[in-house]
């Protein structure tokens, strides 16, 4: 047993639809939560900017004494995994692998389309991952910077993030993928909007849930799951915007976020 938080980082918001998935698989465990309001989005950044933000990140986590930390940023897991896990000492993990392992799990074909951050995209990050797994898959790629703002927005349905969406996935759906990832924890809010896009037929694949089987893998492995006796006490912050943040938030949280403190390094 070991009663330690998981700390757990994205550039914004959208990492608390990881969240949402390891309060269902790990109702015991502690959380704290670090939102990069100040400097999102990092999709659009440089590889050493993003680097730099996800050390400042992870540093910041383990004030908290963290037992793990959950990069739930495509983007950062793109691109700063391997510097974190030479610097920190505790578990890290990122949201592509379990990602790409449900995708090579639930495709037919083999035809798979990957959405994500201008970075996440250029990085091929998936199509490696899922290579890494299925041999050779047909991954097909398209970056959708606008999602991300359509998401903290709040326009989850309307026409214009339709027109949006049909833009970007034409290419997709012309190259008839099968199974369709989700590489951005902003996009699960957008999921009937590009589901009505690419047809019912086409599986959607996010990595929340993967992310949160892996977490609870981990620490069952290693005896360090956190006892059941009292209710767990979690913590929000944000680096800029923390009424916004407490706002927004709830959408992807699925619940009302009672308090969110600023975060200074
Ligand atoms: N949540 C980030 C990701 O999963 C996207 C937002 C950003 O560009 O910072 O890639």
């Amino acid at each position: 047993m070991n009663n330690r938080p998981i700390g757990i980082f994205d550039s914004g918001v959208g990492g608390l639809t990881v969240v949402k998935e390891i309060f269902k698989a790990l109702p015991n465990e502690q959380i704290v939560y670090l939102g990069d309001t100040a400097r999102v989005p990092y999709g659009t950044k440089s590889p050493e900017s993003i680097k730099r933000f996800s050390i400042e990140n992870a540093e910041f986590l383990m004030q908290f004494n963290v037992k793990l930390i959950v990069v739930a940023c495509n983007t950062a897991s793109s691109i700063a995994l391997p510097v974190l896990r030479k610097r920190f000492k505790v578990p890290i993990v990122g949201v592509i692998k379990p990602g790409a392992k449900k995708a090579a799990r639930l495709t037919n074909k083999a035809r798979i389309g990957v959405i994500g951050t201008p970075a996440t995209i250029k990085r091929r990050s998936y199509k490696k991952a899922i290579d890494g797994i299925l041999g050779r898959a047909k991954v097909v790629s398209q970056a959708c910077p606008l999602f991300v703002p359509l998401a903290e927005e709040g326009w989850l349905n309307n026409r214009i993030t339709l027109d949006i969406a049909k833009k970007y996935l034409a290419p997709l759906t012309r190259e008839k993928i099968d199974t369709l990832v989700l590489g951005c924890t902003h996009y699960p809010l957008l999921k009937n909007v590009i589901s009505r896009v690419v047809g019912r037929g086409v599986r959607i694949v996010d990595s929340a849930s993967s992310v949160a089987e892996e977490v609870a893998g981990i620490l069952r492995k290693s005896n360090t799951l956190s006892a059941a006796s009292k209710r767990p006490v979690h913590r929000f912050f944000a680096t800029d915007a923390v009424e916004q943040f407490a706002r927004i938030g709830q959408r992807f949280l699925g619940k009302r976020i009672s308090r969110v403190r600023r975060a200074t390094y």
